[in-house]
């Protein structure tokens, strides 16, 4: 496996794959690899000639406060698992040769970056779809894989490539959890041995509102979100920043189930450790 570290060397690379007639699949990532990272890279590897994984903590999608600087991060650690998957290039760009000093331009996917996520972390899905759109003219994929872990970062990666005509291919992949039912996430490592019962209250909400759908009861949204926030909320550590039932393709709130609501949770452990989960909830009103 090889390490690229500049824009200029990752383009001249993408650029003789592309000549040599190499299918190129892209897996974007700001590292400390779990097994939901590692499921993309096979993904991509099953479906291109020659995966590229790119490495690079986005400060452009952190605001001032949150965790960027202790972000986890362990190039080491990391290409050894990525070339235990076979992957041909790590990409992994200094910020200052990302951004430069005279960085100016922002992509903003109006109406699906502004809800959910976008309304707790302004500004986050800007910076999201700038790096995307730099690592995609970087790396010329022929396609994506992007887990459904960040839902609403795959819709607004989707409306991006769609509006702005990348010749990309997006795949979304499915969540990969621990045993325990957590959603794998890098953010996992910030959490103490104290907080695990809080943080596993996201997946049993999960597990909850399908044992309901599965059941065939009848229930409006608003009593599963209600059911929910009590299963999160009996964990004094747990503040919501939403518990959301949405239309999968348009993210507008759901009022009555459809077989494309999907629920979306997001939830701080001790103001410190934010967490995301959903599932797709394919419920229909009787
Ligand atoms: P990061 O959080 O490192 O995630 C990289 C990719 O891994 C994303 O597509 C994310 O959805 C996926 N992923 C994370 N946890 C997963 C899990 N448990 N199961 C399946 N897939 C999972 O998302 C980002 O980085 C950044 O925002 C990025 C797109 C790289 C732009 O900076």
């Amino acid at each position: 496996m090889e390490v690229v570290t500049t824009p200029a060397a990752m383009q001249e690379q993408a650029i003789a794959l592309r000549a040599a007639g190499q299918k190129i699949g892209l897996v974007p990532t700001m590292g400390w690899f779990h097994e939901g990272h590692l499921s993309l890279m096979r993904k991509a590897m099953e479906e291109a000639d020659r995966v590229i994984v790119t490495l690079f903590v986005n400060p452009m999608q952190f605001a001032v406060g949150e965790d960027l600087d202790k972000y986890p991060h362990d190039l080491d650690r990391d290409c050894a698992l990525a070339e235990k998957e076979g992957v041909d290039i790590l990409y992994a760009p200094a910020a200052k040769d990302m951004y430069g000093t005279d960085f100016k331009t922002v992509i903003h996917v109006g109406g699906l970056s502004s809800g959910l996520c976008g309304a707790d972390r302004p500004g986050h899905f800007d910076g999201v779809t700038t790096v995307v759109a730099k690592l995609f003219h970087q790396t010329l994929p022929h396609l994506a894989v992007f887990g459904e872990k960040d839902f609403q970062q795959l819709a607004v990666i989707r409306q991006m490539v769609t509006d702005l005509d990348f010749p990309i291919e997006i795949i979304g992949h499915p969540i990969v959890r621990e045993k325990s039912g957590l959603a794998m996430s890098s953010r996992n490592s910030y959490l103490q041995h104290d907080e695990m019962a809080a943080a596993l209250s996201l997946s049993q909400g999960i597990e909850y509102a399908k044992d309901i759908s599965a059941s065939g009861a009848v229930a409006s949204v608003e009593h599963i979100k209600e059911g929910i926030r009590k299963i999160i909320l009996k964990h004094p550590q747990c503040a919501i920043d939403y518990v959301e039932i949405v239309d999968a393709l348009t993210l507008k709130p759901s009022v009555v189930f459809s077989q494309n609501s999907v629920l979306l949770l997001a939830v701080k452990i001790n103001q410190r450790v934010r967490l995301i989960d959903n599932t797709l909830l394919g419920y229909s009103e009787k």
